[in-house]
């Protein structure tokens, strides 16, 4: 699986009640009922007891603060994000104590909202430095921030008149990035591909991504390739894709359809280096075919948790020599070295105390 991209690979650790259901004596189950909050707080406590935490911190807006106890990193069940899927998110990496591209995540977050309609409680600088303060208290030095803006809790209706306020929550989620040197398998994807209005905004409705997935992992791949209805190629399911041609162009496909990643646009942005060095010829967005895509002597995904993943096999077939590609390292070593020592424009010290 993708295991990495979108932070996926943090294990469900806790999903058991420790309230087995009783049987009454016909047989039937009896749920539990809670006599008070403590009794339900302190047995959800009690699950994560000598127990890895993987969520350090969690802001809420419902709350108003930062929440440190993973028995209390919940959110309304009458949240319209929760129940419409009204709701958009974004991912900023943690990075050896620095968040990479914080702001430009961030933009893309308050365009996502935009397009949802959805207003937040909160201006940019603001949204910014709750972040920040959160992925400090978090202590983590390695690790994913996701965070979320929502039409907020009000009430069970499609429309969110009913919703007064809009929500912000955030987690930081520990995760250890190591550059991806290993190539993966891809298969084309049969599920359909989101139209564009929902394609270029990151909100919370991946189902057509999760099925993607769960597609590519049923078939023994790493994750899929979405196809458009022209031919052309798309996305994967949480990550862009990149070529490598024989004539030693890097070709993105155009983000008009799908999301524009910040991965991707800063690998734009570093990749004409190696056309400087001779090894590129060039490197531009542009519509591939299938046939043009499968023929490409390099193929790679591109998304902030990764940054680069070679892919060596899509449907069965190998991309160029079957083997991690010379040019894809080239590419993810771009990539790796402003992640771990590039501008100030890329990467925040987070302030830990
Ligand atoms: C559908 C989709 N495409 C592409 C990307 C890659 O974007 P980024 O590089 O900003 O992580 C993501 C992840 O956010 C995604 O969910």
């Amino acid at each position: 699986m993708l295991s990495r991209a979108d932070s996926g690979s943090v294990e469900p650790r806790l999903r058991e009640s420790v309230i087995a259901p009783e049987v009454d004596d016909r047989g039937d189950f009896r749920v539990h009922v809670f006599s008070s909050a403590e009794e339900l707080l302190s047995m959800r406590q009690d699950e994560w007891v000598g127990k890895p935490k993987p969520y350090p911190a969690m802001y809420s807006s419902v709350f108003g603060g930062i929440i440190l106890d993973p028995a209390m990193m919940v959110i309304p069940i009458d949240d319209h994000m929760v129940h419409r899927g009204h709701g958009v998110f974004d991912t900023a990496v943690i990075f050896d104590g620095y968040l990479y591209e914080l702001d430009v995540h961030l933009a893309r977050f308050l365009r996502s909202a935009a397009k949802a309609k959805i207003t937040s409680p909160f201006p940019q600088p603001t949204l910014r430095s709750i972040l920040i303060q959160l992925t400090a208290a978090s202590n983590c030095r390695k690790g994913a921030l996701r965070y979320w803006l929502s039409a907020g809790p009000g009430d069970f209706l499609l429309s969110p008149a009913g919703c007064p306020k809009s929500a912000f929550y955030a987690v930081v989620i520990d995760h250890n990035l190591s550059q991806c040197k290993e190539g993966v398998k891809v298969i084309t994807s049969t599920i359909p591909m989101k139209s564009p209005l929902f394609a270029t905004m990151k909100n919370v409705n991946y189902l057509p991504n999760v099925l993607s997935q769960m597609e590519a992992e049923e078939k023994g791949a790493s994750s899929s390739i979405w196809v458009d209805e022209e031919g052309y190629i798309a996305e994967g399911p949480n990550v862009n894709v990149a070529f490598v041609t024989r004539e030693k162009e890097l070709i993105l496909p155009f983000f008009d359809k799908i999301l524009s990643g910040c991965t991707a646009l800063r690998l734009l942005e570093l990749a004409p280096k190696l056309v400087e060095q001779g090894r590129l010829k060039d490197v531009r967005t542009g519509n591939l075919t299938v046939d043009e895509a499968k023929g490409a002597a390099e193929m790679m995904f591109v998304g902030s948790t990764l940054p680069i993943l070679p892919i060596i096999s899509w449907d069965e077939e190998p991309i160029g020599d079957g083997h991690v590609g010379e040019l894809t390292m080239a590419l993810s070593d771009l990539l790796w070295e402003d992640m771990v020592s590039g501008p100030e424009t890329q990467r925040l010290l987070v302030p830990y105390s």
